[in-house]
């Protein structure tokens, strides 16, 4: 395992990072229990990784309680998050307090490394600022965090409006965006931001449902093709990145398409599976893509800020 430092905290922290959230929540999706669950964080550990990132909504804080059992808190990294309803805003302070004493409990540590407001839509971003943010600087002045993070609602601002104007602000030590090799717009709109602040990055959205099904690949790019966004000969848009001497999948060219962006530090990946897991850090660990896919891939979709990967 590779291993950064994630920006100007200067925590050490592997470059693959176990999203416990995402679409498979661990294995929860599909019914997995709790004990199967912290056995996928548990396999991360033993593959090197020494990042976790989940949050109050995903349901995994217990989960990852379990799996830190016994192990020293100082070996491992851990994001969670809060997310504000905007219709609510009566006791920021009261209900911020009330989560992180969960959060704590929950996953059995007296601090949280990095603290995010969850997903914060552009329209929500001056209410972050004037009611949260406030809250989150007390709580790492008593202590029970250690920094303070933002994450964007990439599904809803994919070309990373709250992040372009909340990065120069430099309230956020570290935050979470979405990236991968069909929304590439965070190379221009993000990361030369965070890197003049040193501001550390965690990526989400590396590899979508677009990367693990060729269907919806194909999909996906037909639809840009049709938009004029992006241009193709053939049915299989991205057959040039795989092969020998290639990326060996799609999912393998998305994940290190992403680990060698400059400015990405932690590429989150989030699984139920333990192959998946172990496919996944190996390819964020693995030398970039020749230069000539690569290139290619930027330049393919570099008009393209109007879709997930989803
Ligand atoms: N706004 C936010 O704050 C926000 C939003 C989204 C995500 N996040 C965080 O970011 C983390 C990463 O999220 P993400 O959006 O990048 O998605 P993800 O959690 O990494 O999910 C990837 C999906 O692809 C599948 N998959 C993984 N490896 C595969 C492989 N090798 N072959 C085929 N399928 C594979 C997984 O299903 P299997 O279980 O079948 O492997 C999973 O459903 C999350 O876990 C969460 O912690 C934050």
């Amino acid at each position: 395992m590779d291993y950064v430092k994630l920006g100007r905290t200067g925590l050490k922290v592997s470059v693959a990072g176990l999203g416990c959230g995402g679409p498979s929540r661990l294995g929860m999706r599909d019914g997995a229990s709790e004990e199967q669950c912290a056995g996928i964080i548990r396999r991360a550990f033993d593959l090197g990784v020494n990042f976790l990132d989940t949050a109050e909504v995903y349901g995994t804080e217990g989960v990852v309680g379990r799996a830190l059992k016994g192990m020293p808190r100082d070996k491992v990294v851990i994001s969670t998050k809060k997310k504000f309803p905007l219709d609510d805003p009566k006791d920021p302070e009261g209900e911020t307090r009330c989560s992180i004493e969960q959060s704590l409990r929950l996953m059995g540590t007296d601090y949280i490394d990095v603290y995010h407001v969850h997903g914060v839509e552009p329209s929500e971003y001056d209410f972050a600022v004037k009611n949260v943010l406030p809250v989150l600087v007390k709580l790492r002045d008593e202590g029970k965090i250690r920094f303070i993070a933002v994450s964007e609602a990439f599904v809803d601002d994919m070309t990373h409006r709250m992040l372009a104007r909340g990065v120069p602000e430099n309230h956020w030590d570290v935050i979470m965006v979405g990236f991968n090799i069909l929304n590439q717009s965070a190379a221009r709109a993000v990361f030369p931001k965070t890197l003049a602040k040193d501001v550390g990055t965690l990526v989400m959205f590396a590899e979508r449902k677009a990367f693990s099904n060729p269907k919806r690949l194909r999909e996906v790019c037909a639809e840009l093709k049709q938009k004029k966004l992006i241009d193709y000969d053939g049915d299989d848009p991205l057959a040039f990145a795989v092969g020998p001497g290639k990326a060996s999948s799609f999912v393998d060219a998305a994940y290190r398409f992403c680990r060698y962006q400059p400015g990405a530090h932690v590429i989150l990946t989030g699984t139920g599976s333990a192959e998946h897991l172990k496919q996944n850090i190996e390819s964020i660990n693995k030398p970039p893509l020749p230069d000539d896919v690569a290139g290619r891939l930027r330049e393919m979709f570099k008009r393209v800020d109007s879709v997930t990967g989803n």
